[in-house]
């Protein structure tokens, strides 16, 4: 979607997994001369390189790269606002994606004081600018936490009450609160994708994030949930997508969005068993997973070398509990708004997890899940 001429976009967290594809999207647009990017760097070159550096992890060529310049950078960390919301660049934007946050499920001690205070201080700088139309926030479907119902809806939460799996989705729930109440009259949009896992033409290329859950599962031929359960995961690139669709659209019905796989294009744990068969080509066709407890996992930890290679036992065990019990909600995000407003929809993660398992070959699991525990 193109903007008005006169739209100026201004994103965030382009230096991450979410942020740099939708990064990667606009690069190539003629959106691109009027994005500005907030990046935290210590000069707008070094902005300018890091950002490259993560487009290329989406493939971008040397000649797309070379359409970054460093005054697109505006340097700049969310939780101080101050030291650039003069910025004179700042005075034509009119869509703000907001992407930046601290995606760690460890206890990182940066969680709450960018996810909620810095959110929060760094959208009322934004709403404060003279011509600002939306700005769309980044949120998590997983604001859910352990007991949703099986199909669930935008306005079901957040909610009081509600037990978090981890701090970060609770920072993202409360982050959502403060800004709904702080901010009633904002042109805010909140989107809230599902569990994004690889990309829908370069796999695990640009980030391993969560696909190692799926793997780890696969190589103990062990989950800790029913396999005919299903779990809502969609690419990074179509959630890209569906994110500028909403930040650019000229009017949206609603305030709120999954950008899920929702009931219809989610699968059970038995036919992502059968996807990882094909692709590994062991023959086999439906699953042959045990369902078992976290207690026979811990029972079972001697075998952790044979079935990962050289781990942490300990991390494996906190990695299992906490992606076990996200992969047994059995629930789906219900997507019928953002298809509504015209979003193309969503593949299924079976049509493409062929891809993630080619390139995730040279790296082990215990590899791949630093990247969720940093
Ligand atoms: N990945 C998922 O499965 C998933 C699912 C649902 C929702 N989401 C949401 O999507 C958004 C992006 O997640 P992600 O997976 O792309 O995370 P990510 O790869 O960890 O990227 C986070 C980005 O935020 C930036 N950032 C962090 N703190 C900042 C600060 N104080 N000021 C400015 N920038 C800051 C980081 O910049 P540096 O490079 O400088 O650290 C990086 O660019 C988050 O809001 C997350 O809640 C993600």
């Amino acid at each position: 979607m193109t903007t008005a001429p006169s739209d100026g976009i201004l994103v965030t967290g382009g230096t991450g997994f979410l942020g740099g594809a939708v990064v990667a999207e606009l690069l190539g647009s003629p959106n691109w001369p009027r994005t500005v990017l907030l990046v935290r760097a210590p000069s707008p070159a070094e902005g300018a390189a890091r950002l490259a550096a993560n487009l290329r992890r989406f493939g971008a060529s040397d000649a797309l790269l070379a359409r970054i310049a460093p005054q697109q950078i505006i340097c700049g960390d969310i939780t101080d606002p101050g030291a650039f919301a003069g910025d004179r660049r700042l005075t034509v934007i009119t869509r703000v994606l907001n992407c930046a946050a601290v995606t760690s499920f460890g206890s990182h001690p940066m969680i709450w004081r960018t996810n909620v205070d810095g959110t929060l201080a760094f959208a009322g700088a934004i709403f404060g600018l003279p011509h600002l139309q939306r700005f769309v926030q980044v949120g998590t479907a997983m604001i859910c936490g352990d007991s949703p119902p099986a199909v669930v809806r935008e306005d079901d939460y957040p909610k009081a009450g509600v037990s978090h799996l981890v701090e970060y989705t609770a920072s993202k729930a409360e982050a959502e609160l403060q800004l709904r109440s702080g901010f009633p009259d904002a042109p805010l949009v909140v989107a809230r994708p599902s569990i994004i896992v690889g990309h829908s033409r370069l796999g695990c290329g640009p980030s391993h994030s969560i696909y190692w859950a799926f793997r780890m599962s696969d190589a103990m031929q062990r989950l800790m949930n029913d396999p005919r359960g299903i779990i809502d995961v969609v690419p990074v690139d179509f959630t890209a997508r569906s994110l500028l669709h909403l930040l650019l659209k000229p009017t949206l019905a609603h305030r709120t969005y999954h950008v899920s796989a929702g009931p219809g294009m989610s699968p059970s744990f038995r036919q992502i068993s059968a996807a990882f068969g094909r692709a590994l080509g062991d023959g086999r066709t439906t699953d042959r997973y045990e369902v078992v407890t976290y207690e026979d996992l811990v029972a079972a930890q001697d075998r952790f070398h044979d079935w990962f290679g050289r781990c942490n036992r300990r991390l494996m065990l906190r990695a299992m509990r906490i992606y076990g019990t996200f992969a047994g909600l059995g629930a789906a995000f219900d997507n019928k708004r953002l298809l509504d407003e015209g979003a193309t929809p969503p593949p299924r993660f079976t049509d493409y997890l062929h891809l993630c398992v080619e390139t995730s070959r040279g790296s082990t699991v215990p590899e791949q899940m630093l990247v969720d525990f940093m």
